[in-house]
């Protein structure tokens, strides 16, 4: 396996494999590397002739209080991680290479990136399609693995894909959760036991809305309203948002039909977690 820190190198290494009509998978980390990423990595495995996995935690997308200092960094394990999965090379560049002195372009996809989680954290998703953005030209990558887990991430980076042209076929793939439901993040580390416990809530109103819908509640308000109830109870929680909307283009749903997703953004003591769930209704 080739860890590669220039975007030279990178750019060269995939050029490579293109000349010789490799499909190339790549799968875009911030690193921590967790089952949720080897998923990821495990279908890009089985769906491509070279797998790259990028490592860059991006400070384009962390606002000036959040936590791109503490984010959690683990570059030896994640290599040990991505040697075990096959990969063919991991990305690690340096942030001056990514942004170096004097660097002013941004990508903006405009109504997806200021509602939702881009409400609570202005420039989040400009920094991570411009990143993003950044990373398909170097990787020149076939095929683009992304989490569920991250729901308008995704759907962003799909406009983004569409809007400006770019060859790359964006695949999405299911949360992957711990055994009580609490879906995997790098983030989960910043918890304490009792947080850990307390964390769990989210999953708990996911699961009360899928219930509640099944039962024919159709109303987004009153399904909002009884998760909010059920969050609230738990005294270490602060919700950020509840939101049922179109899983494709996010738009806010007055009632439940066909496909809905649910979303949540909930602060735990000092981390924010975020989860959803797609429901069918017909
Ligand atoms: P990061 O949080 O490291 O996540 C990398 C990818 O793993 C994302 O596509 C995310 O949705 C996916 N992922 C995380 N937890 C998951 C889980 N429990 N189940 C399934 N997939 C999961 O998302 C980012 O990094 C960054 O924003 C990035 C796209 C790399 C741009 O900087």
């Amino acid at each position: 396996m080739r860890v590669i820190h220039s975007i030279k190198k990178m750019s060269a290494y995939s050029s490579d494999k293109k000349l010789k009509k490799k499909i190339i998978g790549f799968v875009p980390t911030m690193g921590a590397l967790h089952e949720g990423h080897l998923s990821l990595i495990r279908k890009a495995r089985q769906e491509n002739d070279v797998v790259i996995v990028s490592i860059f935690v991006n400070p384009a997308q962390f606002g000036p209080t959040e936590d791109f200092k503490k984010y959690p960094r683990n570059f030896q394990h994640d290599v040990y991680l991505c040697r075990k999965e096959n990969v063919d090379a991991v990305f690690y560049p340096k942030t001056k290479e990514i942004y170096p002195s004097g660097y002013s372009t941004y990508i903006e996809v405009e109504g997806l990136s200021n509602i939702l989680c881009g409400r609570f954290r202005p420039g989040h998703f400009k920094g991570v399609a411009t990143i993003v953005a950044k990373l398909f030209n170097i990787v020149k990558a076939d095929n683009a693995y992304f989490g569920q887990k991250d729901a308008q991430q995704a759907v962003i980076i799909k406009k983004m894909v569409q809007d400006l042209n770019m060859p790359v076929k964006i695949k999405v793939m299911p949360i992957i959760r711990e055994i009580d439901g609490l879906a995997l993040s790098s983030r989960n580390a910043y918890l304490n036991p009792q947080e850990r416990q307390a964390a769990l809530v989210l999953f708990t109103a996911l699961n009360r809305a899928r219930r509640l819908i099944k039962n024919k509640v159709k109303d987004s308000r009153r399904i909002i309203k009884d998760l909010k109830g059920i969050i609230k109870k738990n005294r270490s929680a602060k919700i950020d948002y509840i939101a049922v909307v179109d899983p494709d283009d996010l738009a806010p749903l007055d009632k439940v039909k066909n496909k809905a997703l649910i979303a949540l953004a909930v602060h735990i003591g000092k981390t924010r977690l975020i989860d959803n769930i797609v429901v069918n209704c017909n």
